[in-house]
């Protein structure tokens, strides 16, 4: 089953989100696998966002990602990656849908609240950055098969 993570970054933490954001995942029917509530450092942020090293917004990145706690999630279900992006909406949150995250709680794209893997390859990486394999549970969700076939 695809696996994917979401940060929620330190924005999301400071105005109380967490929860709000948990809910819209878990509502639509995904399914969380790996949590954890870390400050991230600059190591780990340099890790995660090396193909954004150079960019002219990188050195803004890593300050505002290391800047506050956040909560790492891993979620689980079919095209599950695909599911959180659109839960997402687009980085810029001008830009983004109505009814997604970004749209309804954020301005800028220098402060979105969340991140979303955007691959499997990416995936799997971002994930073994912040999990340990003995860190993702395994476990039988009994509203499963009203949610999947
Ligand atoms: P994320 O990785 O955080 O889920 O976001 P994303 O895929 O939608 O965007 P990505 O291109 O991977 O960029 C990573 C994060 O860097 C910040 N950013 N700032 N000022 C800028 O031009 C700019 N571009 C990107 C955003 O916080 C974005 O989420
Ligand atoms: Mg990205």
């Amino acid at each position: 089953m695809e696996r994917t993570l979401v940060i929620v970054k330190p924005d999301g933490v400071q105005r109380g989100l967490i929860g709000e954001i948990t809910t819209r995942l878990e509502n639509r029917g995904l399914k969380l696998v790996g949590m954890k509530f870390i400050h991230m450092s600059r190591e780990l942020a340099e890790i995660h966002y090396r193909i954004h090293k150079g960019k002219r917004f990188y050195d803004g990145l890593i300050d505002y990602i290391t800047s506050a706690p956040v909560v790492l999630q891993v979620w689980e279900g079919p095209n599950v990656i695909m599911a959180v992006r659109h839960t997402l909406g687009a980085t810029n949150p001008i830009e983004a849908d109505p009814g997604t995250i970004r749209a309804d709680y954020g301005m800028q794209m220098e402060r979105n609240l969340i991140h979303g893997s955007d691959g499997p390859d990416t995936a799997a990486a971002e994930i073994a950055n912040f999990f340990e394999a003995d860190e993702i549970l395994e476990w039988t969700r009994c509203t499963d098969p009203w949610i999947l076939v």
